[in-house]
């Protein structure tokens, strides 16, 4: 196992580019499956999830070709196997897209499940209803087994409201859609950007999909999808991520390949907070040299406070002069990393749902574990903070979703380096 090391009390200084959209790329390859030629895609981030979609995919008989360290070309035109029942699986959440990705084209699917969660329950009852809802037969065990029950195996388009906005029912029910008989119409559709972004993907391959980004998604179902390349967008989470770092250590960092209007909604609360931040084109300049004030987040889905930034922008508010609250409206149970931020100092009290941060003025070195992989950036960012030395451990959390964060953080002036720790207990699995 490996831990990261940090002799943090530093400010931040100089320029980080930021990677392709973890979230966007783990449904896009999935996608991948649903063409009949090859595409090429292309910003793909180098994290040790899309490692294992491309194992998987591998196993399902495409061929995957890596042209470089961000570009990939997946042949799924020899695809062996619709069931994807690999231990594998079970380690990404994102798993569950093979699901619509298979259906949608093959009228069939069977994909092994991931058994935990990390932070409450995660239900895929909105997936299930919309693949129903397409004419398929759904039966879960340890595994989903789903079955287009139309004549030719071939889903048919459907009216699907979900109950829930979910990212996830939203792009696989999309996926699945794309190749039905006739027009679907998905109603009460998440908004985020990887969502436009697979919908971008799948139209530059030959489908018809109008509306992503908002509410109501309409999808004309085509017969098939041929080869192109496709570009994934910038990683909302990641270029947040080092916004909060430099929002923690101070100093000024210029982030690199963003969409700044993804940015807003984490743009603002900073801004709130006292920190100068600036739009130019495809970079943010972000600069903390006065105190911090404190503020109010609730996360919500997009364009709302992402989630996924919920415990980086709580260890900043730590450091904050003031009282602060951060309300956590998507997942039941994701304060688990509090303990963790406590060890190096944070006063923070957690009620079900609500965080109350009494701001302090520094953080002190700590050994901390990274319980899942934001909560783990987290960590990364209130260490680069702490005076003394932070060790980080069960950092392959960070490592799922964030490319090659040590040497970012290095170029910017941060003492953190990776070690490894022969005895380190193995953690348990994470599902992100
Ligand atoms: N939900 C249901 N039923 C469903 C699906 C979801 O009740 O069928 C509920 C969930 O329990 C949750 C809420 O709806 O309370 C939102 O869940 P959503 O489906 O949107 O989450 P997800 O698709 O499973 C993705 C990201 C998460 C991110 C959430 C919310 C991927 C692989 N994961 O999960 O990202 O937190 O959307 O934005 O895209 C991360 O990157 O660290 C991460 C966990």
């Amino acid at each position: 196992m490996y831990q990261y090391i940090i002799n943090g009390g530093q400010p931040l200084f100089g320029e980080v580019t930021i990677s392709g959209a973890k979230n966007a790329a783990v449904a896009i390859i999935p996608a991948a499956l649903m063409v009949d030629g090859v595409c090429r895609i292309e910003n793909i981030p180098q994290i040790s999830d899309v490692t294992l979609l491309y194992t998987i995919l591998a196993g399902l008989g495409a061929k995957v070709t890596e042209i470089d360290d961000h570009t990939v070309e997946i042949d799924s035109r020899s695809i062996t196997s619709t069931e994807a029942v690999d231990p594998l699986v079970c380690k990404i959440r994102a798993s569950y897209y093979l699901i619509g990705a298979l259906l949608g084209r093959f009228g069939e699917a069977t994909v092994a499940m991931p058994g935990g969660c990390n932070f409450g329950v995660r239900p895929i009852d909105q997936h299930v209803k919309g693949f129903k809802a397409l004419g398929a037969a759904v039966d879960e065990d340890e595994c989903v087994h789903a079955q287009a029950i139309g004549p030719n195996r071939r889903l048919a388009g459907a009216n699907i409201y979900l109950d829930v906005v979910s990212v996830g029912a939203t792009m696989n029910v999309m996926m699945a859609a794309a190749m039905a008989k006739g027009t679907t119409v998905i109603e009460n559709c998440a908004k985020e950007p990887h969502i436009v972004d697979l919908a971008n993907f799948l139209n530059s391959m030959g489908a018809d999909i109008k509306g992503a980004g908002t509410d109501t998604i309409k999808i004309r179902g085509v017969d098939r999808l041929t080869g192109g390349t496709y570009c994934i967008i910038p990683d909302q989470i990641e270029a947040g991520t080092y916004m909060t770092a430099v929002a923690a250590t101070g100093g000024q960092l210029l982030i690199k390949n963003v969409i700044p209007k993804h940015m807003d909604c984490i743009s603002v609360k900073l801004m709130e907070m006292g920190v100068y931040v600036e739009e130019m084109d495809d970079t943010l300049l972000v600069r903390r040299t006065g105190a911090l004030r404190p503020t109010n987040v609730k996360t919500q889905p997009y364009p709302g406070f992402p989630t996924d930034m919920q415990p980086q922008i709580a260890a900043v508010l730590a450091l904050a002069q003031g009282r602060s609250t951060v309300t956590e409206a998507v997942w039941s149970n994701r304060f688990r990393y509090i303990d963790e931020l406590k060890k190096l100092g944070a006063q923070v009290e957690v009620d079900d749902r609500r965080a109350t941060i009494d701001g302090v003025e520094k953080f002190h070195g700590a050994h901390v574990q990274a319980c899942d992989l934001r909560a783990g950036a987290a960590m990364v960012v209130a260490g680069l903070a702490a005076e003394g030395t932070t060790q980080i451990s069960q950092v392959q959390f960070i490592e799922r979703g964030y490319e090659d964060i040590i040497n970012k953080l290095r170029s910017v002036g941060a003492d953190i380096s990776i070690v490894h720790i022969p005895d380190e207990p193995l953690p348990p699995e994470s599902v992100g």
